[in-house]
């Protein structure tokens, strides 16, 4: 076990914190800005809500461990793609597909890796629409690359699917537990049941709308 001292020690992130600050709330903004003018002209929500987030320096520091990889600060701002995450939490299953189509049309940054945990769920349960966007940034990155490019991880799920993945996720780190194979058999069964809750609210508001 090596012991350090978390206060001496320097940040992962190794003077891009603000960075990637900035560009977190940047590529938000953009999102709140094609999402207000679609509200202007449907008078519809894209979405119910959007946050941010920089990975603590705690997880990160996890992460690399368990990847097997350096704790560097490239390591985590070139080999792990999730140092920004963005979570778009939206109403009706369709919405995810339609802030999809409008991230990918976003100024300034790509669409490198799309995975559809909605279409196939984990095993566990687990059900959402995430994507990595390689954000550009007019500054040197730490490769040295000028324009600099960031990683971005968007997660896009309804109101109950992310209802269930805070909840898994509070359980997760539980040790102990008494029964897990009932436990996990219980989520991936609550899991489902909101899947269907989904997809029967996607059908009423298609009935509302006639
Ligand atoms: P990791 O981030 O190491 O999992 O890399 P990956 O390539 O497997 O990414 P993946 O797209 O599968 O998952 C990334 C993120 O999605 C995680 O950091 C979580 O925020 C979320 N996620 C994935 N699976 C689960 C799950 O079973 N439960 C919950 N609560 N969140 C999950
Ligand atoms: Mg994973």
């Amino acid at each position: 076990m090596v012991w350090y001292d978390k206060n001496a020690m320097e940040s992962i992130y190794s003077g891009y914190e603000n960075k990637l600050r900035q560009i977190a709330i940047s590529v938000t903004e953009k999102i709140r800005d094609y999402g207000n003018a679609f509200t202007e002209e449907t008078g519809e929500k894209l979405y119910e809500h959007l946050s941010w987030r920089i990975k603590s320096e705690e997880s990160m520091r996890k992460k690399c461990v368990s990847d097997g990889i350096p704790e560097t600060a490239h390591s985590a701002l070139k080999e792990i793609h999730d140092a920004i995450g963005i979570r778009i939490v939206c109403l009706f299953i369709d919405d995810i597909r339609r802030n999809v189509e409008k991230i990918r049309q976003l100024q300034g940054s790509r669409v490198v890796q799309e995975k559809d945990y909605i279409h196939v769920a984990n095993p566990n349960g687990y059900r959402s629409y995430h994507l990595i966007l390689q954000v550009e940034d007019s500054g040197p990155d730490i490769d040295g690359n000028t324009p600099g490019t960031y990683f971005v991880e968007v997660q896009l799920r309804t109101i109950a699917m992310d209802t269930w993945a805070a909840l898994e996720h509070e359980m997760k780190y539980k040790k102990d537990i008494r029964h897990p194979e009932l436990i996990s058999a219980e989520l991936k069964r609550c899991a489902d049941e909101l899947a269907a809750c989904d997809v029967s609210m996607q059908t009423i508001r298609d009935l509302i709308r006639g």
